[in-house]
């Protein structure tokens, strides 16, 4: 399990990492994440209603969603978040509500505002990945989820020598390279009214997984955890 801790990812290394991305990072990072784009805007469509995108980025995903959907995006990079504004006017997107400059831990909604939170490749790289899915949950309506597509570590092996080897270097990019699935089930299993409903392999190599989490209450029933059990 990773013993990262917030002083090994910080704000402004990230922040520093994604202005310099910001002008290649859909050349360099569009296709390959594609498949866990698509997976995730497909699971939060069928709960529908207001989504909200966390590290939203340049907007890729934007336009895949279903204009029924109703779509707020937060990002704690302004030159990301340029790309994605110029997304929206591109495609007239009237579906999103707003795009704003937030940190992942400390969103400025009130609780029970959205019926999902997204997350795509966001929540490795934030300093307190806990405390940054509290606050998914909080915003979070009763009978809502959360959907993440993330980078999950190796336990044992080979992989995991080499991500361990490696996070020195990702973490001047702004990423960890060691996190294990572990440490999402453990936040679920401590975490009222939050259940793991799912986990699935994603590409690149299975290296990431689609996660997702429901909320209790509400008139919205989550589907089966078997997906769970088969995957882990
Ligand atoms: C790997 S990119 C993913 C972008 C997009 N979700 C995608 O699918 O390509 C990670 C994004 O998370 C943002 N990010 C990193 N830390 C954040 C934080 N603490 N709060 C909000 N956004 C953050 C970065 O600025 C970047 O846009």
């Amino acid at each position: 399990m990773s013993t990262l801790s917030h002083a090994d990812m910080d704000i402004q290394m990230v922040t520093k990492a994604y202005a310099r991305l910001a002008p290649v990072y859909d050349l360099v990072f569009g296709a390959v994440f594609e498949r866990g784009r698509e997976a995730a805007i497909a699971a939060a469509e069928r709960v529908g209603g207001r989504i909200l995108e966390v590290g939203v980025g340049t907007g890729i995903s934007l336009p895949r969603y279903s204009r029924d959907c109703q779509l707020f995006g937060v990002d704690i990079s302004e030159p990301m978040l340029r790309k994605a504004r110029e997304r929206v006017e591109e495609y007239g997107l009237t579906n999103v509500e707003g795009l704003e400059v937030m940190d992942a831990e400390h969103l400025n909604f009130p609780d029970a505002s959205f019926d999902v939170v997204v997350a795509q490749y966001v929540v490795t790289t934030v300093p307190n990945p806990e405390a940054t899915l509290d606050e998914f949950a909080r915003v979070l309506k009763p009978g809502g989820e959360i959907v993440l597509v993330s980078r999950v570590g190796a336990e044992a092996g080979l992989r995991h020598s080499l991500e361990h080897w490696f996070q020195p270097a990702a973490r001047k990019l702004g990423w960890r390279t060691e996190f294990s699935f572990g440490r999402y089930a453990a936040w679920a299993s401590r975490t009222k009214d939050v259940t793991l409903i799912e986990r699935r392999a994603m590409p690149p190599f299975g290296h990431f997984s689609l996660i997702r989490f429901g909320k209790e209450g509400g008139a919205v029933r989550h589907d089966t955890p078997a997906a769970i059990r088969a995957a882990s």
